[in-house]
Order: C-alpha cells, then sequence, then structure tokens
C-alpha cells in the first residue's frame, strides 16, 4: 500500500463564464478540481491549506473513513472549520469502497467549485469486473453561479424563501455550447472509433438532479456510489447531487460525425425554483482532424425537466453486481428500524425580516418535524469529550407522524417543525432500517439522501404512504444497489439498510444543498464495540481548532 501525501490549497482565483468574471473558490486554482487517483486499500493524506478569506472543511463523500470521522469534513458535525491560514492534513483510507467517488467542501455553500473526483481503482493485482476500458473521463455536473454563493446563502438565509437558480449548469466546468459567450470552451470529448471508454460521472451540482445523456449513444452503467451493479444499458441516466456513476460508452457510430452530450434538470416539484437550461459537451471522433461541418446531431433521448417516470424508471433498474467475486451482505434481520419523513416546512418570519416564503413565512426543512440546527461545538468532540448540552439523542421520535403525508392536508401541529441538535445513537453491530417518507406539506420534492461513513443497500421505492406489512413484500434482499446516497421520490418513500459496524458520528442529510441549509439533516453515533478493532480511534492532533 501507498501513503502518499497530497497538498490542497484552497485560494480565490478568477474564473470567466458566461462572458463575465469573478473569483471563485477552488482547490490549487482548478475549477472542477484535480482528481485523486487511488487503489483499493490505500491510505493518503491530503494537507489542505486554506489561502482563502474564508473557512472552510473538505469531505470525501462516500469514503467509509473506518473507525476514523475525524477526517470526515462535515463543519461542526466532525470538526472544526479551517480557518483562513489554518490547515489540516486529512487521512483516508479506501478500504470498501471501488468505482468513482468524490470530495467536496463542507462548509456554508462553497461545494459549489469546491469538488473533484476521486478514482478507486481495483486492488493491485485485480481488475475491473469489465472489459478494460481504453481511456477514463471523468465528467463532473455541476452549475455555475453570476452571484457570490456567499451572497446566495446569505439572500436565502434572510428571506426565507427559494433561493436563485443557478444561472447555468456545467458539464466539466462548462455550459457548453448553447451558450453564444461560452461557446469556445465548450467541453470537448476526443475519442477513437470502436473503443470503449469509461466515464467517471460525478454529480457537483448544488441543487440540480440531472438527466444526462449523449446523442446517438448508449451507456452502460457498471457502478454507482463506488461499488459495482450489473451492467445496465441506457440511453439516459438520471444522477442526483451526491451521486457518482461509472458508465461505459462504446464508440461504435459514424464517426465523422459529431455528437452531443448534455444535461439538463429534473425537477419534480412545481413552485421550486431550478436551472431550466441545457448544458452540453460535444463527443468528436479522432479521425476527424478537421471538425465536420455538418451542426452536431441533436438530442432525442434526455426526457423533459419533469417526466418523474423517466427517473424513476431509470433509478429503480440499478440493481448490485452481486456476482461470486462481488458478494454482498443485505442485513435481514433488523434490529433497529426507523422511519423519518422528509420535508419542507415553514416557520414564523422573525420580526424585521421580510420572508419570501408561502404566506409571508420562512421555508425550512426538517426530518422527522426537526429542524436540524448546526451547533457551535461539533458533535464528534461533544460525543467523545463527553462535553454535555450540544446535542440531544432522541431522534427520531416515536412513534413516527402519522397522516396522510401524500395529500394537501396539513395538520397544524406539523406547519411549525421545531427545531433542535438531535441525533440517534445506535449500538455497534446493529442491523438498522429507515424508511424515509416524503411528504407534501409545503412542497412536495424528491430529496437524494446521503449518509456518511457507511453505504446503504437500497432495499425498495414506491409512491405514496408507506405500509410496512404491504410494502416489505417487495423488498430487494438479493441485489439491491450498494449507495451513499438515494432519491427519495415526491410524496413517496425509500427504504434502506445498513450494518452499523462503523463507529463513530455520521451525518445524514438531504444532498440538495438548500435543503441541508434548512435543516433536513440528522446525525447517527454509532458506539463502539467490544473488540479494539472496532472502537473509535483519537483525534489527530492538528485538528482545526475553532
Ligand atoms: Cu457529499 Cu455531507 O456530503
Ligand atoms: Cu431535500
Amino acid at each position: 500500500t501507498h501513503h502518499h501525501q497530497y497538498h490542497f490549497v484552497v485560494t480565490e482565483a478568477p474564473f470567466t463564464r458566461l462572458c463575465s468574471t469573478k473569483n471563485i473558490l477552488t482547490v490549487n486554482g482548478k475549477f472542477p478540481g484535480p482528481t485523486l487517483l487511488v487503489h483499493r486499500g490505500d491510505t493518503i493524506f491530503v494537507m489542505v491549506h486554506n489561502k482563502a478569506r474564508h473557512n472552510i472543511t473538505i469531505h470525501w463523500h462516500g469514503v467509509h473513513q473506518p473507525r476514523n470521522p475525524w477526517s470526515d469534513g462535515p463543519e461542526y458535525i466532525t470538526q472544526c472549520p479551517i480557518q483562513p491560514g489554518g490547515k489540516f492534513n486529512q487521512k483516508i483510507f479506501f478500504s470498501t469502497e471501488e468505482g468513482t467517488i468524490w470530495w467536496h467542501a463542507h462548509s456554508d455553500w462553497s461545494r459549489a467549485t469546491v469538488h473533484g473526483a476521486i478514482v478507486v481503482f481495483p486492488k493491485l493485482g485485480t481488475a475491473y469486473p469489465f472489459p478494460k476500458p481504453h481511456k477514463e473521463v471523468p465528467i463532473i455536473l455541476g452549475e455555475w453561479w453570476k452571484k457570490d454563493l456567499i451572497e446566495v446563502l446569505e439572500g436565502l438565509l434572510k428571506t426565507g424563501g427559494e433561493p436563485n437558480a443557478s444561472d447555468a449548469l456545467t458539464i466539466n466546468g462548462q455550459p457548453g455550447d448553447l451558450y453564444e459567450c461560452s461557446k469556445s470552451e465548450t467541453f470537448k470529448l476526443h475519442v477513437a472509433p470502436n473503443q470503449t471508454y469509461l466515464l467517471r460521472i460525478v454529480n457537483a451540482a448544488l441543487n440540480t438532479i440531472f438527466f444526462f445523456s449523449i446523442a446517438k449513444h448508449n451507456l452502460t452503467v457498471v457502478g454507482s456510489d463506488g461499488s459495482y451493479t450489473k451492467p445496465l444499458t441506457t440511453d439516459y441516466i438520471a444522477i442526483s447531487p451526491g451521486q457518482t456513476m461509472d458508465a461505459l460508452l462504446f464508440t461504435n457510430q459514424n464517426s465523422s460525425c459529431l455528437y452531443y452530450m448534455a444535461a439538463r434538470a429534473y425537477s419534480s416539484g412545481t413552485n421550486v425554483s431550478f436551472d431550466n437550461t441545457t448544458a452540453t459537451a460535444l463527443l468528436q471522433y479522432q479521425r476527424n482532424e478537421v471538425v465536420p461541418s455538418q451542426s452536431p446531431l441533436l438530442l432525442t433521448s434526455l426526457p423533459d425537466y419533469n417526466d418523474t417516470k423517466s427517473a424513476f424508471k431509470f433509478i429503480t433498474r440499478v440493481r448490485s453486481l452481486a456476482d461470486t467475486d462481488h458478494q454482498i451482505n443485505v442485513p435481514l434481520n433488523i434490529t433497529t428500524k426507523l422511519v423519518s419523513t422528509v420535508s419542507i416546512n415553514t416557520f414564523p418570519c422573525p420580526e424585521n425580516c421580510s420572508c419570501e416564503g408561502p404566506n409571508g413565512t420562512r421555508l425550512v426543512a426538517s426530518m422527522n418535524n426537526i429542524s436540524f440546527v448546526q451547533p457551535s461545538v461539533p458533535i464528534l468532540d461533544a460525543y467523545y469529550h463527553h462535553i454535555n448540552g450540544v446535542f440531544e439523542n432522541d431522534f427520531p421520535r416515536f412513534p413516527p407522524l402519522l397522516f396522510d403525508f401524500t395529500s394537501d392536508y396539513l395538520p397544524l401541529e406539523l406547519e411549525l417543525p421545531k427545531r433542535g441538535t438531535k441525533v440517534r445513537i445506535l449500538d455497534y453491530g446493529s442491523t438498522v432500517e429507515v424508511v424515509f417518507q416524503g411528504t407534501n406539506l409545503v412542497s412536495g420534492i424528491d430529496h437524494p439522501m446521503h449518509l456518511h461513513g457507511y453505504s446503504f443497500f437500497v432495499v425498495g421505492y414506491g409512491f405514496g404512504n408507506f405500509n410496512e406489512e404491504r410494502d416489505k413484500l417487495g423488498y430487494n434482499l438479493v441485489d439491491p444497489p450498494l449507495l451513499n446516497t438515494v432519491i427519495v421520490p415526491k410524496n413517496g418513500w425509500t427504504t434502506v439498510r445498513f450494518k452499523a459496524t462503523n463507529p463513530g458520528v455520521w451525518f445524514m442529510h438531504c444532498h440538495l444543498e438548500r435543503h441541508l441549509t434548512w435543516g433536513m439533516d440528522t446525525v447517527f453515533i454509532v458506539k463502539n464495540g467490544k473488540h479494539p478493532q472496532s472502537k473509535l480511534l483519537p483525534p489527530p492532533s492538528d485538528m482545526p481548532p475553532c
């Protein structure tokens, strides 16, 4: 195994998109940031230097960080932010994940530009469960905001309404040639004919679920969230913020044409602002030294922005590879069953503020009607050093909320969620089932729920109200996908299972950044096991101070 030391220098740098230039936060001056290349089994260190004017933390999304939440990154959950001038050497051990995952800032909204791919190759001496590709290419989907993100976030907190949408969607940092201003910078993928390419697709956007496709070419999905899937051939994918997908592209089409790659938002919400533009990139066969004169082929296969059916048709087809070399252990006997609503709600508008939510209220978000409040002492510190008063351990409430989640009728007690820093403590080794129930309280929208420190098996999805007796009969306990981020359908539910064998403090939240900010978050604290190898590691000596 290798023990590489990397350096991530967080600096501001000027970037020009859509004909205007602004300073953005970057790592090593790059946007999107550098790709980390590692093998499964490697341990690396990344020294994060904060040379910017804002606090920052970096999270390794999809890395399980066994026994070591200290390097996980979410601000005030596992660490104090790194202050300007500060640094923090984070240790990252790639234990079980394999395929594409990613890293991103986990403080304020800085992850809009502070992000990059992580490629975890198979252990040295082992191979992919698919033919070796000719080349591998990261495809990072994102957003471009003309405004400063700190201002966008402040505005969101002040008005309590929907935030402005981004100004363009991007593929590898570029809006593409539907934007006159950015046309010449459009990302181009040059390919050789009759080869296999592995696209390592990351959805790094703050608030956009994407449909993505390539004209006239199918994609064969072979992995997602750092774990292999049964090959799934499709003409489009749906991918939520936080998710990653490995897809094979066969360059078997007429090599004298140019082909569009395109990404467009999928949004199930009706009264939600989102960026409805289309980001494009180009696929060009290398045989043409000269750019062909005919215009690129148009897309035919990208579903409409509100096409929930197509989104879930794709999502529910993803299965674990689960072959003899890649066996999976779906928990069958559940010791801890949790049901949690995921909702958008409202708070009264604070005095002297003008709020833009429905009826002059401010929008918030909740899990089980608790809107999460970020503490000022990191929860991991409070847990490890027995500091009282930082969090309460009564999440979620029991019995869970009962009402018709999908109707527009709003029980009064649910209109105003409670605020709190509520966590759930889990015994080491417990087998946990979580049912996320989407509601229609204030607005119905899909939520990509993400758990740190683990991947979970997604055993079932459905529309409408969850009904255990009925719905458990449809669970997939044979080859459910092993993901770290999963979409909960609007007015529907998703069930996940995992075994709590990673002690520590692990954030769980919606990966739509505005919902995270509004409080659709909670924390699992997994206790130590008896064996010395099942106990939390001690903190490193250079943890950033608050
Ligand atoms: Cu991708 Cu809490 O993170
Ligand atoms: Cu959400």
